[in-house]
């Protein structure tokens, strides 16, 4: 059986940095379900389908094409979405917002659920999102729900989404990561919350690196 460990969470609790560190110094593979959503729903928006539009959705969620191509010496992967190179786009609070309305859809979800097992290949596999543990990978052999109070987050997003060069501001960000927060939390299907079993890290209070060093940790004992 090829190992899983999900890594699940709100906006800005840090499991994207923490998961890729992780995969790296597991020497494992990382599947961020995130951009899966993001690209659903930028190419919902290029489609102008509306988010509630299910049947469509379901039709373009089972012909989504996602590429990462990280060029030699280049920082971050360029992103093509539907054959699209979407930039930092996909890191926008649009493209949050559109996930977070595309994901409430069972349908969709459902739809989205092989390409995600798919990313489960030998030597093992971190996955990042917020049903890892509960619903794609139930048989993770660890699950962590990382979260971090309301404000943190919206700071670290803040910062993150500055450096990427979006005009924000911070008392919006803090409504939006509310609003999506409210959103993700109350769907009727995969809603945000641990997994049975998962091992809930608060890390408002707790530096990058020290997540890092107690989820490895939590790796070792339980292999
Ligand atoms: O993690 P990220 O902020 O990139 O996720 C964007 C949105 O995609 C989330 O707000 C959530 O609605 C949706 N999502 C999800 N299930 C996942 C990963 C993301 O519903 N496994």
């Amino acid at each position: 059986m090829i190992p899983v460990l999900a890594i699940d969470g709100p906006s800005g609790s840090g499991k994207g940095a923490v998961g890729m560190a992780v995969a790296e110094r597991l020497g494992w593979h990382y599947l961020d379900s995130g951009a899966v959503y993001r690209a659903l729903g930028l190419a919902a928006s290029w489609a102008q389908l509306a988010c509630d539009d299910e049947s469509r959705l379901c039709a373009l969620a089972g012909e989504l094409d996602l590429r990462f191509v990280r060029e030699a010496g280049a920082a971050e992967p360029q992103v093509y979405v539907n054959g699209r190179e979407c930039g930092v786009a996909l890191r926008g609070p649009e493209a949050a917002d559109a996930a977070s309305r595309v994901a409430a859809l069972p349908g969709v979800r459902q739809a989205l659920l092989d390409r995600q097992r798919a990313a489960r290949r030998p030597p093992g596999l971190v996955a990042d999102g917020r049903d890892m543990g509960s619903h794609v990978f139930p048989d993770a052999f660890l699950k962590v729900f990382l979260t971090a109070s309301p404000e943190v987050r919206a700071e670290r997003r803040f910062n993150q989404l500055k450096t990427k060069g979006f005009g924000v501001t911070l008392p919006r960000l803090i409504q939006e990561i509310r609003e999506r927060d409210e959103r993700d939390a109350n769907r009727a299907v995969a809603p945000l919350k641990p997994a049975q079993g998962a091992v809930v890290l608060d890390s408002s209070a707790i530096g990058l690196q020290d997540v890092i060093d107690r989820v490895l940790a939590m790796v070792s004992r339980s292999s």
